[in-house]
């Protein structure tokens, strides 16, 4: 039987084809073994009464026609509606530590090719998958469902499902679902990656919390589902990813190919926390070599109100503390004084700047400086001049009323001009003015979108080709990736920004709880994070400076206070804070992460190791309400990244440990009931 075994860095996934050629199905996925050792967990005994072989089997890939009634991931119509294809070719490609197989199937009858992709590599554990569909006939072929890929895991008695749930600041809540028989779906029709859900889910066995974990994401920043199908008597769960066509099916022209995103998953023997680290070494991998800067954010400390002589007031507080980059945020073009205005218009307002951009940036840059500016590139705002100029050019259904959401449309950038537009805009920005920062941001789901040829796969390819235009021409420019908060963190936005903006919720223990469940999924070079005033807008329980400083360093550092405001002795405290995150953001941003304890209390710590360094942060979150719990003991923690065969450093206190007895009976980072977050830093000796 014609099999094909792809090995990761760890794993081995292992795919077959099945008699005839009817199908491919997968053969094994766990840790890598010799091929002939590897046991077959989803073997089948071939169709159960009431059924076909090809419901049973774990097909990768199933399109109706050649099964009939479990779940299925490609539905074409033609003249009839159903595919029945062979196995018609396939090629294995292996160079430099990456493995690509595409396995060819063809439906003479219904003049359908499909090729079933796959790329790994041997730097991490993740499978890349995607989908090509072409229409080989001469009239055009529907696609009314044309996922990327279905994995199969073994879950003998059901399932414990893992997702990442939300709402504008709450995002990346943990959710788990119990799964013993039918299915679990997460659909997303936002047309952006969305607050709601994230497209990501993880799989284990339902009474194995600590055991084997597969986990699936896709990189797609539109509408999408993931449906989790699991029979907890046939002892398997299927996970179908893909893009979700809301608007209407996708036509294919005589000869056209539809390619899928990719969808990804991983196998870890350590549960989640094995699979956050799979999924961490995976995204190190699609990250371009900078570092992003600590930046000053003004956003919470002006709003709209940009004003030059408060913004430099603000940019001179922050170089005294050793920020790195200063961000103006929304409220800096023509038009928006509120958010009523302007978006479209992406012209500096010359009554905020009356000296003139150009020397508002080189204030900014004498400071030593970087400058970033915000964008909403798809933002269109009805009184802006380009609504007047191209009111064609925003999503609408002719004759019908027009939904705003925060007063605005969408761009609707599958269109060559509106991207053509929205590309030069950008480029132009930063070609005219001395930019190192973008912050694209994005706070309005589609509605009205109207017809047309495939609206979400072309607003989606076109916002990827500007950011890789973006990337290409401007090398150093750093971009960070926002949608009203976290709604853009997907695998394909990840790869084309150098950081993540996961919520505006900067309220202490809101935001650590969204941190934990973005650390699930998401590297920690990806997560930016603000100082901001407390108590702030989120703030439902007091916490210390302290912890908002360590929350923050907990990825990508940064504040967003109104700095204007603090006296000397909160400036010389976050310079204090912000040296320090500087000194260990590599082992931060680029470590090994060991999330320990609970951010809903009553504590929790997140350790980070890279090279010969463990960094410990710690919290003393209280209880579920913030309230602190009071014991004579202080908590402990166990770092599970040191080698009990070394010894190591206490940076704060010169301290010495052996590795040996900080693995078995770990460290109190949280000494007393008034420190309520610490640094700890261990380097080994
Ligand atoms: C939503 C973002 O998440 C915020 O950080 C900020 O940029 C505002 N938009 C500005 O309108």
């Amino acid at each position: 039987m014609t099999r094909w075994a792809l090995r990761t860095a760890t794993t081995s996934y292992q795919v077959r084809l099945a008699p005839g050629g009817a199908w491919a199905e997968l053969a094994y996925w766990g840790p890598a073994v010799e091929e002939t050792l590897a046991p077959g967990p989803l073997e089948y005994a071939g169709p159960t009464p009431y059924s076909t072989a090809a419901d049973a089997a774990a097909c990768e890939y199933a399109p109706y026609g050649v099964r009939h009634f479990a779940q299925l991931d490609l539905i074409a119509e033609r003249d009839v509606r159903g595919t029945v294809w062979r196995h018609s070719g396939d090629d294995l490609l292996d160079k430099d530590g990456t493995t690509e197989l595409r396995l060819i199937f063809t439906d003479p009858s219904q003049r359908l090719t499909a090729t079933l992709c796959y790329r790994v590599s041997r730097a991490h554990d993740v499978v890349e998958r995607w989908a090509e569909i072409t229409n080989d006939g001469d009239t055009p072929l529907r696609l009314e469902r044309a996922r990327s890929a279905a994995f199969t895991m073994p879950t003998p008695g059901g399932a414990r499902l893992h997702h990442l749930h939300g709402r504008w600041a709450q995002e990346f809540q943990t959710g788990e679902v119990e799964l013993r028989h039918g299915r679990f779906t997460l659909e997303n029709r936002l047309g952006v990656t969305g607050l709601a859900h994230s497209p990501w889910l993880a799989v284990q066995p339902l009474d194995e919390p600590d055991g084997p974990t597969w986990s699936t994401a896709l990189a797609w920043s539109g509408s999408w589902a993931i449906d989790a199908d699991t029979d907890a008597a046939e002892g398997v769960t299927r996970v179908s990813l893909g893009r979700l066509p809301v608007e209407a099916a996708v036509e294919l022209a005589p000869g056209e190919t539809f390619t899928s995103p990719p969808a990804c998953g991983l196998y870890s023997p350590d549960g989640l926390a094995g699979a956050a680290r799979a999924w961490h070494a995976y995204q190190r991998g699609l990250r371009r070599d900078v570092t992003p800067p600590v930046v000053y954010n003004s956003w919470f400390a002006t709003e709209f109100e940009v004003r030059a002589d408060e913004q430099l007031e603000l940019a001179r507080k922050a170089a005294a503390i050793g920020v790195e980059t200063f961000v103006v945020d929304d409220g800096w073009f023509v038009g928006r004084d509120d958010d009523r205005g302007g978006l479209g218009d992406w012209e500096p307002d010359p009554a905020k700047f009356p000296g003139g951009f150009d020397r508002f940036i080189a204030q900014v840059r004498e400071l030593g400086l970087g400058f970033g500016l915000w964008v909403e590139p798809e933002g269109v705002s009805p009184r802006s001049r380009l609504y007047a100029e191209h009111p064609d050019w925003v999503y609408q259904v002719p004759g019908r009323p027009m939904t705003t959401i925060r007063n605005q449309y969408v761009l609707d950038l599958g269109r060559a001009d509106a991207a053509a537009w929205a590309h030069a805009t950008l480029d132009g920005l930063l070609s005219r003015y001395d930019i190192s920062y973008l912050k694209w941001d994005m706070n309005r789901p589609m509605t009205e979108r109207g017809a047309g040829p495939d609206l979400d796969g072309r607003h989606v390819a076109n916002y990827y080709g500007i950011l890789e235009a973006l990337r290409r021409d401007h090398p150093g420019v750093v971009v960070e990736g926002c949608a009203a908060g976290g709604g853009r963190a997907d695998l394909a936005t990840a790869a084309r920004c150098d950081v993540l903006w996961p919520s505006d919720n900067t309220g202490p223990l809101d935001r650590l709880a969204v941190q934990h469940g973005f650390l699930q999924a998401f590297a920690p070079h990806l997560m930016s994070s603000w100082v901001t005033d407390d108590p702030g807008f989120f703030a439902t329980a007091p916490r210390s400076r302290a912890f908002r400083y360590v929350t923050a360093m907990a990825g990508v550092l940064g504040i967003g206070a109104d700095i204007s405001a603090w006296d000397q002795e909160r400036l010389d405290e976050a310079a204090r804070w912000i040296a320090l995150y500087r000194s260990i953001r590599d082992v931060v941003q680029l470590g090994e992460v060991h999330r320990h304890g609970d951010p809903r209390g009553p504590f929790y710590a997140v350790e980070y190791a890279r090279g010969d360094t463990v960094v410990l942060l710690s919290w003393r979150t209280g209880d579920a309400r913030g309230s602190a719990t009071h014991v004579s003991r202080p908590p402990r923690i166990r770092p599970h990244a040191v080698d009990p065969a070394a010894r190591y450093r206490r940076r704060d206190d010169d301290s010495r440990h052996s590795g040996a007895a900080l693995a078995a009976v770990g460290l109190a980072p949280l000494p007393d009931d008034t420190t309520d977050a610490s640094v700890v830093i261990l380097d080994r000796l």
